[in-house]
């Protein structure tokens, strides 16, 4: 069978601040997509949330893109939002930038990741596993430096050295500028790596949109690499991606994509998503409670069984104490970065800042600015 994965998550409100989404609105996400797999829509799903933002992983054979299954994301999504209006919760329906999406929703506000293979556990796939990575508060391209790291450098994954994987992966880097559709390169690691770092380096504006096996042409890694502020035209919330990535056999074990997360590295988002600030591995269903207002991601592993059903349980990565260190190292590298408050690199540049209203301070402020006479090259002539 050809079987999509489907990943959409979206902000649809929170309680106490922007902290997490309420137990009711949770359980009427839950309830939906239980009877979206009773009446054969989708095969399986799982329902989790990532500091506000909620996220529907999905399987079913419709296709990337399809019709359905995004219409019912987006009413699910809905529902959850008229909840968080009864309930007078912060930001609800953030994420649902337009009124109704006719089609699709990419491009309408939620984060969406999608990849579609050849489901028949035989070779070169017997086993089927895979991971969903889920950030909140954070920007577009945080998966950038970490899925460069685990499918194109082996002294993060060793895997890269074996028969399977020694070719290499083909990088599709999206520029998230472009907004008049997808604007895509691709590029093959190794012999490409050092113009996919070029364009990597660069978190706001280029995002790794999949990552292709280059023995098996196997599509291994889907991103939501979008910019919500080229979609509303202004910010209303940091872009928070989603990514899947299947592991294990022809690509890499779990611990090699998961290892370069063990740097804490520093993404733009955080408090009123403009700074940058490390990035923090949480379990699934945490709260953003600390100080700050870290970037947080979590990652959820399952297996597949031959008609297309989540294992009877699913693996919280970074449950685990091993990423104790790795928190306390982003929080350290956080009261680090914030000790120097607002200056310089501590807050993301002038077009980056996701509240329009820094940029408005400036602007006024920019009104009344005066060249001094006396300073004039003319003047002194
Ligand atoms: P197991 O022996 O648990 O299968 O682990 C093998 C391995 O290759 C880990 O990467
Ligand atoms: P959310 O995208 O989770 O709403 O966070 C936005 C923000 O401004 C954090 O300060
Ligand atoms: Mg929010
Ligand atoms: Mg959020
Ligand atoms: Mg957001
Ligand atoms: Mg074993």
């Amino acid at each position: 069978m050809r079987l999509t994965l489907s990943v959409i998550k979206a902000d649809v409100g929170s309680i106490g601040g922007h902290t997490k989404p309420s137990s009711r609105m949770m359980a009427t996400v839950d309830r939906e997509v239980g009877k979206a797999i009773a009446n054969g829509l989708l095969i399986d799903g799982f329902v989790c949330h990532t500091g506000d933002d909620i996220a529907i992983i999905m399987t079913h054979t419709w296709g990337e893109g399809d019709v359905e299954v995004h219409q019912f994301a987006w009413k699910t999504f809905l529902a959850a939002t008229s909840i968080a209006k009864t309930s007078g919760l912060y930001g609800a329906g953030q994420d649902l930038l337009v009124d109704a999406p006719s089609g699709n929703v990419r491009g309408a506000g939620p984060a969406v990741a999608e990849l579609s293979f050849d489901h028949s556990l035989s070779s070169p796939r017997p086993a089927e596993s895979f991971m969903v990575f889920a950030a909140d508060k954070c920007g577009p391209g945080a998966y950038n430096l970490p899925l460069y790291l685990a499918f194109a450098d082996p002294m993060y994954c060793a895997g890269l050295m074996l028969p399977p994987m020694i070719k290499g992966f083909r990088f599709h880097v999206i520029d998230m500028d472009h907004t008049a559709g997808d604007s895509v390169i691709e590029l093959d690691a190794p012999a490409d790596s050092y113009h996919i770092a070029a364009l990597l380096r660069d978190n706001e504006r280029f995002g790794i949109d999949r990552i292709v096996s280059r023995t098996h042409n196997e599509v291994v890694a889907a991103v939501s690499a979008q910019r919500l502020h080229s979609i509303a035209g202004k910010y209303t919330g940091k872009d928070d991606p989603v990514a899947i990535v299947r592991n294990q056999g022809i690509f890499p074990a779990p611990e090699e994509i998961v290892s370069p997360f063990a740097k804490a590295h520093f993404v733009g988002g955080d408090a009123r998503g403009s700074h940058v600030m490390p990035l923090m591995p949480v379990p699934l269903n945490t709260a953003v409670t600390g100080m700050y207002c870290l970037p947080i991601v979590s990652c959820t592993g399952f297996s597949i069984d031959k008609d297309g059903r989540f294992s009877e349980s699913f693996t919280d990565f970074f449950d685990n104490p091993a990423w104790d260190e790795v928190r306390r190292l982003a929080q350290r590298k956080a009261i680090e970065m914030r000790s120097q408050g607002w200056s310089g690199a501590a807050m993301l540049p002038y077009s980056e800042l996701e509240y329009g209203g820094f940029r408005d301070t400036v602007s006024s402020l920019l009104e009344r600015f005066q060249v001094r006479e006396e300073r004039r090259p003319e003047a002194a002539e």
